[in-house]
């Protein structure tokens, strides 16, 4: 079963940056209509330009949305329906993350990352799915991470925003097998996009290795392959693919023993000879999250 690309009606959220972009502009090749989401209305545009001066057929549509309000997102599809635009794939590709100790995250940030990295996918998905099962074609294409499949100190929120939709994502799958409604998980490791500098982590931990990241071309490529191979879980990039096959059989206290060393890190700057928990008079280094030295 293959999800309906060609000549297909396909929403992207996040299209004005990074992954979704390039997937926008890997799909514009092949559908009918894309239907492009984002707040930056300007970068829509400019990316519908691109697109149809390249594919003189392609119907583009840019929906400028705020996916952290509910109500913007049912207006969105409201819009969509009155317009008579029905759905074929959705990719729920907006997200963002953070790094930094939980207790000292502000709560507008993080509800941000619980309502675009959560309520938005699961919302759109609950909106548009049942119209693609009455026409017994469909596809659903979520960008989660690699972080929601390990255990990732530093950045709790955005972690268990990527587990839900881990969860999610396969167990819808399994209730969609047989019903011609595709499903797929891409759990990106690294991506050259500005997802970094977006979530604080590039100034405060530096970009990751370029031997493990990929770019936003290459990760759109394996995810739009792996998702019309239905294949349920796709990790682009060869190494970070292997990486991840091995991290995906440690059993969970080990999983939890690495994270405990990060953890040590972030919280203390200690080593693994400094205790557990530290005398408040022993002086403690906040290296990352900025807090001040104590002595
Ligand atoms: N890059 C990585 O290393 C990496 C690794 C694993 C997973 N991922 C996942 O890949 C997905 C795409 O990220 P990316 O790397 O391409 O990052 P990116 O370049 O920062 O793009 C993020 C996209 O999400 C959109 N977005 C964020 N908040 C939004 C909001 N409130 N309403 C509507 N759209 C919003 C942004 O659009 P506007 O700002 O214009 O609204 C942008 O188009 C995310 O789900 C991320 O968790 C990325």
């Amino acid at each position: 079963m293959r999800p309906p690309i060609d000549s297909g009606t396909i929403l992207i959220t996040g299209a004005s940056s990074g992954i979704g972009r390039e997937i926008a502009r890997q799909l514009g090749r092949r559908a009918r209509t894309l239907v492009l989401v984002a707040r930056r209305e300007e970068r829509l545009e400019a990316l519908r330009d691109e697109l149809a001066a390249l594919n003189p057929t392609l119907g583009v549509v840019v929906e400028r949305c705020d996916l952290s309000e509910p109500d913007e997102v049912d207006a969105l599809l409201a819009r969509l329906d009155k317009h008579l635009v029905n759905v074929d794939v959705l990719v729920n590709d907006a997200g963002l993350g953070d790094y930094g100790l939980y207790e000292q995250e502000s709560w507008g940030r993080i509800h941000q990352m619980l309502q675009v990295n959560v309520t938005a996918p699961v919302l759109l998905a609950h909106r548009l799915l049942r119209r693609m099962l009455e026409r017994k074609r469909g596809g659903i294409l979520n960008i989660g991470s690699g972080a929601g499949l390990i255990f990732f100190p530093g950045s709790a929120v955005y972690n268990g925003t990527k587990h839900f939709l881990d969860g999610f994502t396969e167990s819808l799958r399994l209730e969609l097998m047989g019903t011609g409604v595709v499903v797929t998980q891409v759990a990106p490791g690294p991506v050259d996009t500005e997802f970094g500098e977006v979530a604080g982590s590039d100034a405060r931990i530096g970009k990751p290795p370029s031997w493990l990241a990929i770019s936003a071309s290459r990760c759109a490529r394996e995810a739009i392959a792996g998702f019309e191979n239905d294949v349920p879980l796709v990790y682009p990039g060869f190494v970070y693919r292997w990486l991840m096959r091995l991290v995906s059989l440690l059993p969970r206290p080990l999983m939890r023993a690495a994270g405990w060393i990060v953890a040590r890190r972030l919280r203390y700057g200690s080593s693994l000879l400094e205790p557990a928990h530290p005398d408040p008079r022993i002086k403690q280094r906040v290296l990352i999250a900025g807090g001040p030295e104590e002595s």
